[in-house]
């Protein structure tokens, strides 16, 4: 027995080793940890419980059955983030650089089948040189089994990316499919052909960086959502984004204990919307002060800013929150701005969590560049999710909701549960100028003073129409708030919507417009 235990613990111990210590120093020389380090920092303390530690692959091409380290080049298991079960997998660069191949993939394959069936959060670790070369199809095989199960996965449970290393070629499509995507300077890189390959076939010049790097996919491409200083602060943000998400889709998010007065009514909210209407302000101001306080999580911070995403808690319960931004481009929708809010509203409802949105838009941005590009179909998306979601939808409106825009941002035609202007909303099919200039198009142009009499008819514009108070007298809103009383309604709505229940008709699935 004692000799059997022996040869156990021998095996561990080498499956342990990865790579070997050369592997490993290389590894910690670019700023990075192996994959059992991450693994063990990622989760609490002592919960790790490994899966197919012993298994190797079987490939005999190129000599590799002399090779055929333990493990097989990926740490798959489960643990608990703050007390709750999470699965994971994380590649090991330092066995065959992390390219997966056949057992690789069946490894993660089964973590995240165990994580579908039991309910609970997939967390990928992403450090590969992609596709084992030596096992061909296999490789490729067990790629499309992975993205099968993330598309099986999706919408059951929450599916987290973090890019520690490369991510290159077909490996990217599996974190594409999850709903968040870390990133760390530096040591990430995300693409589909390489510099060498992009130089060859179009003869363009990029490095690696500015082809895929974390601040090209936070901020140009909109592909990765977070990016970290370091691998540390990566891990320590996911445990934290996942504080405020379900375990699956069946669960409702967790409620931390309250720790902001829910009454609280901050009087600075008043003086927030300049009496301008064409003046910025910044609408993270705004959301700062209605959730509990320092709980606003932005998603996707740099990317369309002109709308913010985020999570935050009310009374101690996670919301989505969704609001135009008039500091970038007025708060305009556009292509960019559609696709990253379409998106995050379908998380939220897939995983029950509220959402919050703030409205304070002039409509969709214009121009050739936007229309030629297909802001038709890309702003149906936004649209489209707002109007499929059932979970309770909260909307206040701070100053503009203009024109197909203010239908979009969750109004009540789209079933929105509680709708509520602000004193200074202006609800109409147009801005006042625009509105005067196609009315009275004639009239102006006859005009002695073209100027003061377009003053003059925008005036009676604004007093009929940039109002809330014709969508009140509709119901189109379900009451006009001055701005302090905004978190004490919405946090008493919410406890009224906590028990909504609401379902689509029977459909295999809907046809949002890709
Ligand atoms: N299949 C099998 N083994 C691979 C591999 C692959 N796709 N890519 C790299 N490796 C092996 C290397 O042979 C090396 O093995 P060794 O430790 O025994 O020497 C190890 O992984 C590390 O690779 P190395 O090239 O030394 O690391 P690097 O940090 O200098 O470069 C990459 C990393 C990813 C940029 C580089 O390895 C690369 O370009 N790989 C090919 C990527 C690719 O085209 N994949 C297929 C697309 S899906």
């Amino acid at each position: 027995m004692d000799e059997s235990i022996d040869e156990v613990r021998e095996k561990k111990r080498d499956a342990e080793r990865g790579g070997g210590e050369d592997r490993i120093e290389k590894q910690h020389e670019k700023g990075k940890l192996t994959a059992r380090e991450r693994v063990e920092y990622f989760l609490d303390d002592g919960t790790f419980e490994e899966f197919d530690q012993l298994k190797t692959h079987r490939c005999t091409n190129f000599d590799m059955d002399d090779d055929q380290p333990y493990g097989d080049g990926v740490v798959t298991g489960y643990g608990e983030v703050d007390g709750r079960t999470v699965f994971v997998f994380a590649h090991d660069f330092t066995v065959f650089g992390g390219s997966l191949g056949e057992a690789f993939a069946e490894k993660v394959c089964k973590v995240m089948d165990r994580a579908i069936e039991t309910g609970a959060p997939i967390i990928g670790l992403n450090d590969s040189a992609g596709a084992r070369i030596q096992e061909g199809i296999d490789s490729l095989a067990g790629y499309a089994d992975i993205f099968h199960r993330n598309q099986k996965a999706s919408g059951v449970v929450p599916q987290i990316s973090a890019i520690m290393g490369p991510c290159a070629g077909g490996a990217v499509y599996s974190p594409a499919i999850t709903d968040f995507i870390y990133m760390v300077q530096d040591t990430s890189h995300m693409f589909i052909t390489g510099p060498d390959v992009i130089e060859t076939v179009t003869g363009e010049e990029v490095g690696f960086e500015e082809l895929g790097g974390a601040s090209t996919h936070t901020g140009e491409s909109g592909v990765a959502h977070f990016s970290a200083a370091d691998e540390k602060d990566a891990l320590d943000d996911i445990r934290y984004l996942l504080s405020y998400l379900p375990s699956n889709n069946v669960e409702d998010p967790p409620r931390v204990e309250p720790w902001d007065d829910p009454e609280r009514r901050d009087e600075e909210l008043e003086e927030i919307v300049p009496d301008q209407p064409r003046k910025p302000y910044d609408i993270v101001d705004v959301i700062d002060r209605i959730v509990d306080e320092g709980s606003f999580l932005e998603v996707a911070e740099s990317y369309a800013r002109n709308l913010v995403t985020g999570f935050g808690r009310l009374d101690g319960r996670s919301v989505g929150v969704v609001a135009n931004q008039p500091r970038v481009n007025a708060g305009t929708l556009d292509i960019d701005a559609s696709l990253k809010g379409g998106r995050f509203v379908r998380f939220c409802d897939a995983f029950n969590i509220p959402i919050v949105t703030f409205v304070d838009v002039p409509g969709f941005m214009p121009g050739t560049d936007q229309e030629h590009n297909g802001i038709i179909k890309h702003g149906a998306k936004l649209l489209y999710a707002f109007s499929e979601a059932t979970v309770p939808l909260l909307t206040v409106i701070t100053r503009k909701a203009y024109g197909g825009a203010y239908d979009v941002m969750a109004s009540k035609h789209l079933e929105a549960d509680v709708n509520y202007a602000w004193p200074t909303a202006e609800i109409a099919v147009m801005g006042p100028k625009g509105a005067v200039n196609v009315l009275y198009r004639d009239e102006l142009a006859d005009a002695d003073d073209v100027e003061a009499r377009r003053e003059q008819l925008i005036d009676e514009y604004r007093d009929t129409f940039a109002n809330p108070f014709s969508a009140a007298e509709r119901g189109f809103i379900d009451d006009v708030l001055e701005p302090t009383e905004t978190r004490p309604r919405l946090i008493h709505d919410l406890e009224m919507l906590e028990s909504k229940r609401k379902d689509h008709p029977d459909k295999k699935h809907g046809n949002i417009p890709l």
